[in-house]
């Protein structure tokens, strides 16, 4: 792609995790993809004493097992001219000047610069603070971006002062808050579902929709993410962000267009319709739990106080679920029940709308068994697609019925799966910030979550337990309204 202006990408953290596993390769992908304008350069920014031949060497191991359909040496042979190195301590304030005359010092960095954060949340406000002091937020010579990772703060308070000192050093524009969710193209197909076809909007409301649950599972556990997970645990680390994003997407009044701001301003305004849960209804309308030691692809796992550098002491939840009701016309009195765990039976995300059953049960073969409602299902991942569940009647002689599935998995053979990285990296060249939160989105969502956090952190004698391998505590039952809702575990028929 040559017709979009070149820029710098710097990466602070380089070296890490999220780094070699996510960004490196999305960046190598968008190279297959010649989606790098051209003059494009990656300026790595990591601790450690390497020098650039050093840093190349390190990325080629880090894209040989990432790289779809292997590593291609001549589309590698080109990506490396893109790659630079720069020795430096985020934490040292003559790192920046010493920087910015690294980048200004010959042409080879084009004057745009996306800065990436991928640092911990408690450097985020310094880190902006230095460049902004040290000139490298100017945009006289080219535009200059910041891309943060969440957390955007750990609550609604500290969400605050982030933003507050952002503000001081940065228009919103620069701002680019990242949900990687936003960037899967599964998530994006819920808007293109609901808004390119008539045919279910009519029934997507309070009359006709029962019920909606969002899902993200994981068969992974805390892994080597200690430090972060323990402070911040499910609630934070995926209801706040990706599942409540989910939901806007859900819930969502059509946009007057698909442009960032129409669209922001939509899924806002379902943040904002988020009926509050108060001290007294926390109990009520979640539930948490922490799960112990189990079976997972048939081998034995750690509980979550054996992993390492957990404290024995520890009551953070790696499992959340949560009841909310919408508080607008479109959906008062829908219950929207989300939850995530680690260590779980399966690892996926699914939105499953449950809708009412037909006034009339003309079907059903007994007075006491109920005919059994249609479901829409949209598969996120692993499995991508949209299924529907209706009654059919069963071939034979009797009028009995059966459940059957319309199954339309949107991925053709030859479609290229591609991670929510390449996309979100290429937004960032492209100044496009649909797919970014704006801060309201960010505070909104933390309001719906903070009284539900400061109720917890009050209880912290005990958190109740799952096992590992299972679907999560059996006590997450009692958030259904009806005896009729349960959780829909599978995208198959249960
Ligand atoms: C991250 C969370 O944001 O999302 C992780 O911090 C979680 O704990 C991950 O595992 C899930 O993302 P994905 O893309 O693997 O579904």
């Amino acid at each position: 792609m040559v017709n979009q202006e070149p820029c710098t990408y710097i990466i602070f953290g380089a070296t890490g995790n999220l780094s070699s596993t996510k960004l490196l390769p999305a960046l190598y992908h968008l190279e297959v993809a010649n989606r790098l304008p051209t003059g494009t350069m990656i300026l790595a920014v990591g601790r450690r004493t390497w020098n650039r031949d050093k840093w190349i060497a390190e990325v080629e191991k880090m894209l040989v097992n990432k790289a779809r359909n292997g590593l291609n040496a001549e589309i590698f042979a080109q990506f490396k001219q893109r790659l630079y190195y720069f020795e430096g301590n985020l934490t040292q304030e003559s790192m920046y000047a010493e920087m910015r005359e690294f980048i200004n010092k010959d042409s080879v960095f084009p004057q745009n610069i996306a800065f990436y954060m991928s640092i911990r949340p408690a450097e985020f406000g310094n880190v902006v603070q230095h460049l902004s002091q040290n000139q490298l937020l100017d945009e006289e010579h080219g535009w200059k971006r910041v891309v943060v990772e969440k957390p955007f703060g750990s609550d609604l308070e500290s969400a605050y002062a982030l933003h507050q000192r952002f503000s001081k050093y940065l228009k919103e524009e620069q701002i680019y808050r990242i949900d990687h969710y936003l960037g899967k193209g599964t998530v994006q197909n819920v808007l293109v579902f609901r808004f390119a076809n008539l045919m279910l909007e009519p029934l997507w409301n309070r009359n006709y929709i029962d019920h909606v649950q969002i899902t993200h599972s994981e068969m992974l556990g805390v892994e080597q993410r200690a430090d972060y997970y323990d402070n911040a645990g499910a609630m934070r680390d995926m209801i706040q962000s990706h599942l409540l994003q989910l939901l806007t997407l859900v819930a969502m009044e059509p946009p007057i267009s698909m442009e960032a701001e129409s669209l922001r301003d939509e899924k806002v305004k379902v943040l904002k319709s988020i009926r509050p849960i108060t001290p007294n209804t926390v109990h009520a309308q979640t539930c948490r739990a922490q799960y112990m030691a189990g079976m997972i692809n048939k081998q034995m796992v750690r509980g979550y106080l054996q992993e390492d550098k957990i404290p024995q002491n520890s009551v953070t939840e790696t499992y959340a679920a949560v009841k909310l009701f919408i508080d607008n016309w479109r959906w008062a009195g829908v219950p929207f029940y989300l939850r995530t765990g680690k260590r779980l039976k399966e690892s996926q995300s699914m939105i499953s709308i449950c809708f009412k059953s037909p006034p009339q049960q003309f079907f059903r073969p007994n007075q006491i068994k109920k005919m059994d409602p249609n479901w829409v299902l949209l598969g996120i991942q692993p499995t991508e697609s949209i299924r529907a569940e209706v009654t059919i009647k069963e071939p034979g002689l009797e009028m009995n019925t059966r459940q059957i599935t319309l199954d339309a998995g949107f991925r053709k053979e030859d479609d290229v799966a591609k991670d929510a990285y390449e996309e979100l990296l290429l937004d960032v060249i492209k100044g496009d910030r649909s797919l970014f939160l704006r801060y309201d989105e960010v505070e909104y969502a933390w309001k719906i979550v903070d009284p539900i956090l400061r109720v917890w952190a009050t209880e912290r004698d005990y958190i109740p337990t799952y096992q590992a391998g299972s679907w999560g505590p059996k006590e997450s039952r009692r958030l259904f309204e009806k005896e009729t809702q349960s959780w829909r575990h599978s995208l198959d028929p249960e």
